[in-house]
């Protein structure tokens, strides 16, 4: 694998990737983005440009995309709208591209038989109950809640219906909770670290019991490139690190290692059909691919994250003011 594809490799998840390949290993590569509100050129600074170019566009432009898809051995696709309280209030953009996007991805790969790797998410499964002893696995039926969740479900389902039915070599990952450098503040843990930098009381939704299982970025892309290569063609590999938290936790952990008092948060209103409890079992991936998550201590991994936000007020205060008054307008 000479070149690959990341689809979104301006957000989160997908730039955190992109810093991952280009200082683990030898490949190329393109980033297809459409730097919506969460895609943010910085977070790709200073990358060598001989190994590294950003192509601004839209997953569902199909003529762009077989150009690109065209160029290059992989495709691992991140690009999708990605926040839930989002798709509560527009959820359009999360069908066209959650769905038409990766439906035009997968006609491309399909016609140029180019590696694919579709990232999803745990929420395709809906949620557990708090005392559940079962964890998410790759035999759990879908139940998605909410319309990002259902999106994510029915673009998993393209690319399984794309491998059954035309024999595409794609692999799809589900994996939990990410945090960690390059979050965009509407997200959790960023918005709360950056309301404590702001003076602004955390906000919590509801009574804060619900579950989540964190995972640093990083270990979510050891886990994609190693199914990239040692992946089986046609699996599916739930990723998490077994770092389930309930929320009220982790807020009380970010005003600990922030120097506040506990106890300092706001309880704001709560989502609409908020899911209670994620947890993944991804004994598949460890097992079959030997994968382990560096990042076994979450403290110490908020710590980090905590250090890097307060580094790099340039690259989240643009956001910030914005996100904060849609919240508010909101009740949260
Ligand atoms: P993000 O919102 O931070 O980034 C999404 C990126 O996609 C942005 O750069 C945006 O500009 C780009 N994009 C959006 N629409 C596009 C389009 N039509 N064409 C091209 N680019 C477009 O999201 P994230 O948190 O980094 O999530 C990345 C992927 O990982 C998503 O598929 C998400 O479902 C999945 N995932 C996220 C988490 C998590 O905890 N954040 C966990 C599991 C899976
Ligand atoms: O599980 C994987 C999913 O994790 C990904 O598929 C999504 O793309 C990603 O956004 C994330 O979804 P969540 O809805 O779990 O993440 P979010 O950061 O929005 O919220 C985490 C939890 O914190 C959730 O229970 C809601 C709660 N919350 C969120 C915000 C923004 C609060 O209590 N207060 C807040 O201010």
């Amino acid at each position: 694998m000479k070149h690959v594809l990341v689809t979104g490799g301006a957000g989160f998840i997908g730039s955190n990737f992109v810093h991952y390949l280009l200082e683990h290993t030898d490949v190329s590569v393109t980033v297809l983005d459409k730097l919506t509100y969460a895609g943010n050129r910085e977070s790709l600074a200073g990358l060598d440009g001989n190994r590294f170019r950003l192509v601004v566009g839209d997953i569902c432009d199909a003529v762009l995309v077989d150009s690109l898809v065209s160029e290059v051995d992989a495709v691992v696709h991140y690009a999708a709208e990605s926040h839930n309280d989002n798709s509560l209030h527009d959820p359009k953009p999360f069908v066209e591209t959650n769905i038409i996007g990766t439906f035009t991805l997968l006609e491309a790969v399909r016609k140029h038989s180019v590696r694919f790797h579709h990232i999803s998410t745990d929420e395709v499964y809906g949620d557990l109950e708090l005392d559940d002893p079962e964890r998410f696995s790759e035999s759990t039926p879908y139940n998605p809640s909410s319309p990002y969740s259902s999106t994510k479900a029915g673009s998993d389902l393209l690319v399984r219906a794309w491998v059954r039915s035309f024999g595409l070599a794609a692999t799809l990952s589900n994996c939990s909770n990410n945090y960690g450098p390059y979050q965009h503040v509407e997200k959790f843990i960023p918005r709360q670290i950056t309301n404590v930098i702001d003076g602004i009381r955390p906000k919590l939704y509801g009574v804060g019991e619900n579950v989540r299982d964190w995972i640093h970025a990083d270990d979510h892309s050891s886990a994609v490139w190693t199914i990239l290569n040692r992946g089986r063609v046609g699996e599916t590999y739930l990723i998490g690190a077994d770092g389930e938290k309930n929320n009220k936790d982790v807020i009380e952990t970010i005003l600990s290692i922030m120097g506040k008092p506990a106890g300092s948060f706001d309880h704001v209103t709560d989502r609409p059909g908020h899911d209670l409890r994620y947890a993944i079992d991804s004994t598949k991936l460890r097992t079959e691919l030997g994968w382990v998550p560096e990042y076994a201590n979450f403290e110490a991994g908020l710590e980090a994250t905590v250090a890097w936000y307060r580094d790099h007020e340039s690259w989240w205060r643009p956001q910030k003011d914005a996100t904060e008054a849609k919240y508010v307008a909101q009740g949260q």
